[in-house]
């Protein structure tokens, strides 16, 4: 710091105001000259070093040829690279496989995150959460089975399971609602008309569903149709499900991705990443 002079030591511009009131031509102090050049000094450099001066038609491009997409570009280069190392794996190696490699399965459930919410999240619900109507793809509950094998063929070839309606013909108003509330109950493998009636043929003598044919568990109280319970159960008994000569048959079908829509890595990715989704088998 420079020493405080005197006022009245130090010149003045020379104009007075008020009678007594001057102005001092004090030097700015030293940090301050300091910090102007160097600023200045900056500016200068970083316009001849970055893209800076707008021309006639163009701009003067800096001396090191930096632009954002070069930048840009190389860091893409960067992932690339990191990413090369897992996916040039994929193609050689079954869904089962990668599943089986904790660093591999990782990196595609990180990668499988976007393809989940650009192609299943609209029916399955963010993260397989479930909407009405469609399965909930995180919980341990299966139609057609939760092993890796099973759930990429769900993704590979699609399902539509097919029950046939019951109403009408088959079964009476009073059957139904026996039934109706046996399953609700989870009781219906002691219901005679469990066997009388054929359901069994499907839903197996447990009351518990075959995975082959997706037909749903009728014991554990967990609907596959909304809102579930009573009213939709004899809903799907009287009518059920993907049965075309029923125009009001329950619609569940699942799209098949082969063909063009996913790749076969994209469907293989899929289904580690369902399968991690916590009830894979
Ligand atoms: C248009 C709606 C729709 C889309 C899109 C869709 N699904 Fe499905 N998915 C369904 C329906 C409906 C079922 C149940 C089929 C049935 O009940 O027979 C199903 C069943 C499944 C199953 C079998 C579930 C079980 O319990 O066995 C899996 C696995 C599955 N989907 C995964 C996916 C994946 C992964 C995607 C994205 C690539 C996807 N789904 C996209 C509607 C869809
Ligand atoms: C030909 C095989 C078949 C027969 C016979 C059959 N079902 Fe089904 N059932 C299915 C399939 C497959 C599903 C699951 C459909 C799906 O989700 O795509 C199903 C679903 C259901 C559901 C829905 C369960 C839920 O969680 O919402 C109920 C209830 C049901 N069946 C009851 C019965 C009863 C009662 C009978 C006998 C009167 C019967 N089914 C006969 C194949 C059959």
């Amino acid at each position: 710091m420079s020493e405080k002079k005197n006022p009245y030591s130090v010149e003045t511009t020379g104009h007075v105001w008020d009678d007594n009131l001057g102005e001092l031509l004090n030097e700015p102090p030293t940090w301050w000259r300091i910090g102007f050049h160097a600023s200045w000094i900056f500016v200068v450099l970083y316009t001849i070093i970055y893209p800076s001066w707008p021309l006639i038609d163009t701009h003067f491009k800096g001396v090191t040829g930096w632009t954002s997409i070069k930048e840009y570009k190389e860091d893409l280069k960067e992932i690339e690279t990191v990413r090369a190392k897992y996916e040039d794996k994929l193609p050689g190696m079954s869904a089962a496989a990668i599943l089986a490699d904790d660093e591999l399965s990782n990196y595609v459930v990180r990668s499988a995150k976007v393809l989940f919410g650009d192609n299943c999240a609209a029916c399955h619900g963010t993260g397989g959460a479930g909407n009405p109507g469609f399965p909930v793809l995180a919980d341990d509950v299966w139609l057609y089975g939760g092993t890796i094998d099973a759930i990429e063929q769900s993704i590979v070839n699609g399902r539509k399971g097919i029950m046939p309606k019951m109403g009408g013909m088959q079964l009476s108003d009073v059957e139904i609602n026996k039934l109706t509330a046996a399953i609700v109950d989870g009781t219906v493998t002691s219901e005679p008309l469990y066997m009388e009636k054929g359901c069994v043929a499907c839903h197996m003598p447990d009351g518990k569903g075959m995975a082959a044919m997706g037909s749903a568990n009728l014991t554990d109280g967990i609907w596959r149709f909304a809102p579930g319970t009573a009213e939709s159960v004899k809903y799907t008994i009287k009518h059920g499900v993907n049965d075309a000569s029923d125009l009001l048959t329950r619609k569940a079908e699942m799209p098949n991705f082969s063909g063009g829509k996913l790749t076969e890595v994209e469907m293989k990715k899929l289904a580690v990443y369902v399968h991690k989704l916590g009830g894979g088998q």
